[in-house]
């Protein structure tokens, strides 16, 4: 086998060479940046630069979307979904969000990686949230972690952030509580619901937190949110308010094809793009014009 290390110019991996060096090179080198931290997302919403968050489940792709200048990188219990084929976020463990957290850690050079707390790993006491929420820093490598709800997690919050680990809360759609909602639908329409929403971000703030996400809310009620708090919010499917943006890049780079919720916006079709070069690679081997001499020993 070749020296592993005899190409390892941060940027050769991006080069057309053909050496066989190559092959055997990670594809996940770092290039030295920045890192973006929370304390630079919070001075982004008092500047108005928005932050531009995707979520992220493995090496490879850490690398792509933390090279094109995503600030953050969640790894989202959406894994259960897009990865592992799931129907909703409830069977992803912390093991899992372990694993993929730390390749994504290893694949991102510049971006925040804010690793999900999956269902039932937050919610027994603060304590455990604690405990969990600290594997997840020191085992998988996470900047940050990420929980759902307002009030009921508020306690777990301020056990975490008084040890130093900071804390995304996620508000109005959470997927976790499907089996309680009943339905993906739209949340914070009811007056009743949207007050309760800001008291939520309220105390979710003065519980330590650094961000808040949120999910599927009318965006006039995710700009009063934004507006009464000096946190950022990072909305997906709350408007253009928000203090920063965040879709599952599978959804925006036209990946998943059954998936279609009007806050999407696919900046690709790389499901159709994808199938077009297997099956051109398909026919080619079929048909013997792959490999060429060229391609060949
Ligand atoms: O799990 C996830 O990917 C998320 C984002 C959609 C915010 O929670």
């Amino acid at each position: 086998m070749s020296d592993p290390t005899a190409n390892s110019d941060s940027n050769s991996s991006k080069s057309s060479s053909k050496s066989d060096e190559h092959i055997y090179q990670s594809s996940v080198g770092k290039a030295p940046s920045r890192r973006v931290t929370t304390r630079r997302l919070i001075d982004m919403k008092k500047s108005g630069r928005k932050i531009v968050c995707l979520t992220a489940y493995d090496a490879l792709m850490a690398r792509v979307l933390d090279e094109a200048g995503v600030d953050v990188l969640l790894v989202g219990d959406s894994l259960g979904n897009v990865v592992q084929g799931h129907e909703t976020t409830i069977p992803v463990t912390l093991e899992d969000v372990i694993y993929h957290t730390k390749a994504v850690v290893r694949g991102a050079a510049r971006a925040l990686v804010v690793a999900d707390m999956p269902f039932m790993t937050y919610q027994v006491s603060p304590e455990e949230a604690f405990r969990n929420a600290g594997r997840l820093m020191k085992e998988a490598g996470a900047s940050a972690v990420k929980l759902e709800g307002g009030a009921r997690v508020a306690d777990a919050v301020r056990r975490m952030t008084e040890a130093g680990i900071p804390v995304m809360g996620h508000l109005g759609l959470t997927p976790q509580s499907i089996n309680q909602f009943g339905t993906y639908k739209e949340r914070g329409t009811d007056p009743k619901e949207a007050a309760q929403m800001i008291q939520d971000a309220k105390l979710l703030e003065k519980s330590g937190a650094f961000a808040i996400v949120i999910e599927k809310v009318p965006a006039e009620l995710a700009k009063s949110i934004t507006n009464s708090i000096s946190i950022p919010t990072i909305g997906i499917g709350a408007g253009v308010f928000c203090d920063g943006q965040i879709l599952v890049y599978t959804d925006m780079l036209g990946l998943t094809v059954d998936f279609n919720p009007r806050f999407v916006r696919k900046y690709d079709n790389l499901y159709d793009r994808i199938q077009e070069a297997v099956s051109a690679y398909g026919n080619d081997v079929r048909t013997q014009m792959f490999p060429s001499e060229d391609e060949s020993y």
